[in-house]
């Protein structure tokens, strides 16, 4: 897909962070937006934002409330949104959470949930729609994270619902490729965000030093590689210079990675 200009874009997770930015761009792309969150004030403010993006008078914006952990959630509120709507050509899927927490400190509770909100609710929209987007084609980016592709310190839970969206989503594009469908998946870094505040709170002191390397990256940022990945059709769109390194050095020269890791570990643990 290289022209947003008319398309009909559903993002969850739209209402903050890296889904409202990349809700906003496409509305300056010419798209019709439609976001989701649990909090429907959030999603009223963030729609007058994306609303302002907007480049002609077509275009339609709304924020729903839907809690993609739920499958009665997602059900009742897509067939709503679809009948209202339409189907959508892209469906981003970015509602996701983040708790990072020595694994002896995770509860079944949070696994749980971490689970259910990060790879349930990707499999949740994802089951619903591409029954009808398979009649159109279109594109799906999961959001997943570095931690998709890399075990960092304190992500138990996370890296484990991330490499699932990652999994899932290799499976998906080679099941859907005959249906004009494109899955891809988005691996941002450390992104400047309410939820990565969030994530600070918690965050153990070992993953304070091993995030301490990384630049901060703006959700802005992350958005425009995202609309450039689904422009250039590629499947791992990883947004900027050090994540690329980081997937490649994974990849192929994995114990780089692990001497990196476990240095910052050290250091941090003889503090
Ligand atoms: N920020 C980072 O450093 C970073 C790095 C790598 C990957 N990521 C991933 O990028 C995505 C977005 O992160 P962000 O930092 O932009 O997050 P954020 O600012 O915290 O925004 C999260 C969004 O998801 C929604 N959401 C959360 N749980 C939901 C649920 N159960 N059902 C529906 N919506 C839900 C939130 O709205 P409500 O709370 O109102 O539901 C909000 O709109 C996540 O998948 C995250 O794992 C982030």
């Amino acid at each position: 897909m290289k022209d947003f200009k008319n398309k009909l874009v559903y993002i969850t997770g739209g209402s903050s962070g890296i889904g409202l930015a990349t809700a906003k761009l496409m509305a300056a792309e010419g798209a019709s937006v439609v976001i989701f969150g649990r909090r429907q004030q959030l999603l009223d403010e963030a729609i007058k934002q994306v609303q302002i993006c907007g480049v002609y008078s077509g275009q339609k914006f709304a924020g729903r409330s839907m809690d993609v952990s739920k499958r009665d959630s997602v059900e009742t509120v897509l067939s709503s949104v679809l009948a209202e709507f339409g189907v959508p050509d892209v469906l981003v899927n970015c509602a996701g959470r983040a708790y990072p927490r020595y694994f002896e400190n995770i509860n079944y509770q949070q696994f749980d949930d971490t689970m259910k909100t990060n790879f349930y609710g990707i499999w949740n929209t994802c089951s619903i729609l591409v029954p009808y987007m398979k009649t159109k084609g279109g594109t799906i980016v999961n959001v997943a994270s570095m931690a998709g592709f890399l075990g960092v310190f304190g992500y138990c839970d996370y890296a484990a619902s991330k490499f699932a969206v990652v999994g899932f989503s290799e499976t998906l594009k080679s099941e859907l490729k005959k249906y004009n469908i494109s899955v891809q998946v988005l691996c941002p870094p450390d992104t400047d965000t309410q939820g990565f505040a969030a994530e600070n709170v918690t965050k153990p002191m070992e993953t304070r030093v091993i995030s301490a390397s990384a630049k901060l990256m703006s959700s802005d940022r992350v958005a425009q590689e995202l609309v450039s990945g689904i422009r250039k059709n590629t499947f791992m769109i990883i947004p900027g210079f050090e994540g690329k390194i980081t997937y490649f050095l994974k990849r192929y020269m994995p114990f780089v990675i692990d001497m990196f890791m476990n240095a910052a570990i050290n250091k941090a643990q003889k503090k």
